[in-house]
């Protein structure tokens, strides 16, 4: 049961082995610079919220994301910026 209204985005760091050793920390940390929250929570704006996820099965990919139920593979840091301003552009 939600307490709150879900954000209007959802973006998911992979955070599997294959995505770990391959530079999801950097991405992760870059998506939570960006959003300015920790995984679990919402920019406070209600766009974006940023969630950890086990392995999407793009391992060949690492390290991957998702937003909003479509994946990306090789994600970098910049990328995932980027990914975040594209979702909270008015
Ligand atoms: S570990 Fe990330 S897709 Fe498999």
């Amino acid at each position: 049961m939600r307490l709150k209204k879900p954000a209007a985005h959802l973006l998911r760091v992979c955070t599997g082995l294959g995505c770990w050793q391959n530079g999801a920390r950097e991405v992760l940390e870059a998506a939570r610079a960006e959003l300015g929250v920790a995984p679990g929570q919402a920019a406070s704006n209600g766009q974006v919220a940023l969630e950890e996820t086990p392995c999407g099965f793009l391992c060949g990919m690492a390290p991957a994301v998702e937003l909003d139920g479509q994946w990306r593979g090789q994600v970098t840091p910049e990328m995932v910026r980027r990914i975040v301003q594209e979702a909270t552009r008015p």
